[in-house]
C-alpha cells in the first residue's frame, strides 16, 4: 500500500511516523512545497527504522506530484494552522485555495486514490475536496471526529479515573469549538453507561473539555496539536490499508442522511478497503438532533464562504 501524505508539519510528520510504526504499508511519501523539508523529515524517520522495527519505506519531495503516482490513499494536511485564541473557519481563506490545488494534484497522479482531509476548517476542506475533483463519496473523508472522539475518551477516562481502553464513546457533528456533539448518552465503561460512574455536572464538564478540545492544545502549545491529529488518521490509514471496517466517526459526503444534503460533517461511518463503506445511522434522540442540525447550519454558513 502507497500513502501519500501532502505537508510535512507536525501533524503530517507525526501521521507518517505512526502509518510507518504500524508497519501495513509498503510505502510513504511525504510531499511539502518547503525546499527539503519533506525530504529532511523522510530521511529522519527512516533512520528510526532499525530502532522502531518497521519496513515501510519514507521517502520525500518538494512539491514533485509525480512522486506521489499510484496512491491508495492520501492525507491532505496542508494549510496554515490555527494560532491561540483562532477558530478553525478564520483559516478558510488561506487554506482553500491550498486544499483545492493539493486535490486537484492528487488526482492527476492517482486517479483511485482515496483522500483523508485534515486540514481546516475541516469540515469545509473536505466538502471543497469533493467540489475539487468530483470523486464519487466514499472517497473522501474528512477525520474530525476520530480525532474528537479519542479527545472525549481522554477527558472520560480522566474523570472516571479508569484507562482510555476501558471507555468507548464518539463525538458526531463539526469538527469545532460549538459544532462538536460528544455523546454522553451513549458512552459507557466496559458496556455500562458513564452515567452511573458520573454526575450531571461531571458529564457536562466531560462534555465542555471535548469540544475545546483542539483550542486548549493550541493555547498550550502556541500552534495546534500534532500527536493526536496524527495518530487520528493512521488509524484511518489503516482500517482502509488493511479492510478493517472499523467504525469512525469522520466527515462524510451526506445525501440524506441524519435529514442532511450537501453538506460534509461528522457522523458515524465503516471505514475499509473503499473508503466509506456505509454511513451508520444511529438512533439520536430529539436534542442530539436539534444540536447536529444546529451545527450543520454552522457548516454550512462556513462553506457558503467558499
Ligand atoms: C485539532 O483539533 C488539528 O483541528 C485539529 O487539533
Amino acid at each position: 500500500m502507497k500513502v501519500t501524505v501532502v505537508g510535512a508539519g507536525a501533524v503530517g510528520a507525526s501521521c507518517a511516523e505512526y502509518i510507518a510504526i504500524k508497519d501495513f504499508a509498503s510505502e510513504v511519501v511525504l510531499i511539502d512545497i518547503k525546499e527539503g523539508f519533506a525530504e529532511g523529515k523522510a530521511m529522519d524517520l527512516m533512520q528510526t527504522a532499525s530502532l522502531n522495527s518497521f519496513d515501510t519505506k519514507i521517502t520525500g519531495t518538494t512539491n514533485d506530484y509525480s512522486k506521489t503516482a499510484g496512491s491508495d490513499v492520501a492525507v491532505i494536511t496542508s494549510g496554515i494552522p490555527r494560532k491561540p485564541g483562532m477558530t478553525r473557519e478564520e483559516l478558510i481563506s488561506t487554506n482553500a485555495g491550498i486544499v483545492k490545488s493539493v486535490a486537484e494534484n492528487l488526482i492527476k497522479h492517482s486517479p483511485n486514490v482515496i483522500i483523508i482531509v485534515v486540514s481546516n476548517p475541516m469540515d469545509t476542506m473536505t466538502y471543497l475536496a469533493h467540489q475539487a475533483t468530483g470523486l464519487p463519496k466514499n472517497r473522501i473523508i474528512g477525520m474530525g471526529g476520530a480525532l474528537d472522539s479519542a479527545r472525549f475518551k481522554y477527558r472520560l477516562s480522566e474523570a472516571l479515573g479508569c484507562p482510555a481502553s476501558d471507555v468507548d464513546g464518539m463525538v458526531i457533528g463539526g469538527h469545532s469549538d460549538t459544532g462538536m456533539i460528544p455523546l454522553t448518552r451513549l458512552a459507557t465503561r466496559n458496556s455500562v453507561p458513564v452515567s452511573d460512574f458520573l454526575s450531571d455536572e461531571q458529564m457536562n464538564y466531560v462534555k465542555e473539555e471535548t469540544k475545546v478540545g483542539g483550542a486548549t492544545l493550541t493555547k498550550l502549545l502556541g500552534t495546534s496539536a500534532w500527536y493526536a491529529p496524527g495518530a487520528a488518521v493512521s488509524a484511518m490509514v489503516q482500517a482502509i490499508g488493511c479492510d478493517t471496517q472499523k467504525m469512525f466517526p469522520c466527515s462524510c459526503l451526506l445525501e440524506g442522511e441524519y435529514d442532511l444534503n450537501d453538506i460534509c460533517i461528522g457522523v458515524p461511518a465503516i471505514i475499509g478497503r473503499n473508503g466509506i463503506e456505509k454511513i451508520v445511522e444511529i438512533n439520536l434522540n430529539e436534542a442530539e438532533k436539534a444540536k447536529l442540525a444546529e451545527s450543520a447550519a454552522a457548516v454550512s454558513k462556513t462553506n457558503s464562504l467558499l
